[in-house]
């Protein structure tokens, strides 16, 4: 069991095989029993919509189900609109709880809903895609889209409890799944390169989702997300480890429209990019970009990505929210598991590697 320490409050991420028909028992033991509201997106709700409300139902608990369309474009506040009008009419109040069932898409959308009908109700995190269960289910950022970028509103609101379940990463496309090893990969580069010798020697198991393996490889993931965001939910210092390789990918992101590239290319293209800076600036060796590369190549993740315009790119780094006035923070590696942040990368590395890499 992993346990985030976080202002509003301690809670806990279950990771099992098969957690999902325990759902509501392991609420009912967080102290989690109002009236369950499970919202799901269109893919997953018909998959598994029916077996999270059984679990409920067979602890006790009342449950009903909501479902948008799947993909970042429900990302929307039209979408949590939506959601209130459903609760409203259902009439969920203080002690009802939203369980937010999906993937990153769904935990942002239900999350943010679940943080401001009736100023907050209880939050249970499900998450069924890999990257959801490494990453965007700890840590308590929820949030929509803007038309004028992604996240951009938003409010920090903890689930009360996580409870993960590996075994429906069994039914995750193989392009979903590399989404959340581009997340791994980026945890093993900056806080356990024990787990670069698991991602390679395990490959060929952990593709295939084996059962044992990957509720291990989840819950290792998932404390290193833990314990970052436990040491720093807000984002002030050592929280910004997570962004290696996310200044590029959000900007790659942002100039191709957040449709043609899935996040998980974005990322492996813009860690190759920070491995190529630090070498550049010597503080990255060489054999460390070259290991990641080997690595990403073995999950089928690009390390080059021809055609994108440069100067947009630097253009959307520019704009990016996690940008600190007007230098650029770098996450470079001193070495696998050794981060620093460098705010004094010349703008002329930036684009002579972007030209490289993007060329
Ligand atoms: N809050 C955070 O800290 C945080 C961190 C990282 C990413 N995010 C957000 O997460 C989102 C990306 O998350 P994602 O990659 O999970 O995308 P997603 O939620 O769109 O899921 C990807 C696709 O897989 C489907 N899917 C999910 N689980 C499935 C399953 N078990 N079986 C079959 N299909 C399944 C979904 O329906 C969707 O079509 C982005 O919006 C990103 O901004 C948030
Ligand atoms: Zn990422």
């Amino acid at each position: 069991m992993i346990t985030v320490d976080s202002r509003a409050g301690r809670y806990d991420i279950h990771i099992q095989w098969g957690a999902l028909d325990d759902l509501g028992v392991l609420m009912h033991s967080a102290g989690v029993a109002g009236a369950a509201f499970v919202i799901s997106d269109d893919a997953v709700g018909p998959l598994y919509g029916e077996r999270a409300a059984t679990s409920l139902r067979n602890a006790g608990l009342e449950a009903s189900l909501h479902t948008f369309p799947a993909g970042e474009s429900s990302k929307s506040l039209d979408t949590v609109r939506g959601i209130y009008d459903w609760l409203l009419h259902h009439h969920a109040e203080r002690a009802s709880t939203i369980v937010a069932l999906g993937g990153g898409v769904v935990g942002d959308v239900a999350g943010f809903a679940a943080a401001t009908y009736l100023r907050g109700v209880p939050l249970v995190q499900v998450p069924t895609s890999l990257l959801a269960m490494v990453d965007a289910s700890i840590g308590g950022k929820t949030g929509v889209d803007h038309a004028r970028g992604k996240n951009l509103i938003g409010a920090f609101y903890p689930p009360r409890i996580v409870v993960s379940d590996p075994s429906l990463l069994t039914t995750l496309p193989p392009r979903g799944l590399r989404d959340g090893f581009a997340e791994a990969i980026k945890h093993a580069l900056i806080a356990d390169p024990g787990m670069l010798d698991l991602l390679e020697s395990e490959a060929n198991r952990l593709l295939a989702v084996e059962a044992e393996l990957m509720v291990e490889f989840v819950g290792r993931n998932a404390a290193i997300k833990a314990n970052v965001v436990t040491q720093d939910e807000r984002e002030g210092g050592l929280r910004m480890i997570l962004n290696y390789g996310h200044t590029t990918a959000h900007a790659i992101e942002a100039v191709t429209g957040y449709e043609r590239v899935m996040h998980g290319e974005a990322d492996s293209v813009g860690m190759t990019v920070a491995a190529e800076i630090g070498r550049r600036m010597g503080v990255t060796p060489a054999s460390v970009g070259e290991r990641q590369a080997r690595i990403f190549e073995r999950y089928t993740l690009p390390t080059r990505m021809p055609g994108l315009d440069v100067a947009a790119v630097i253009g959307a780094m520019a704009y990016d929210k996690k940008v600190a006035s007007k230098t650029i923070r770098w996450i470079l590696l001193e070495a696998e598991g050794k981060p620093v942040i460098r705010d004094d990368v010349p703008m002329d590395v930036v684009r002579n590697v972007l030209a490289d890499v993007l060329r």
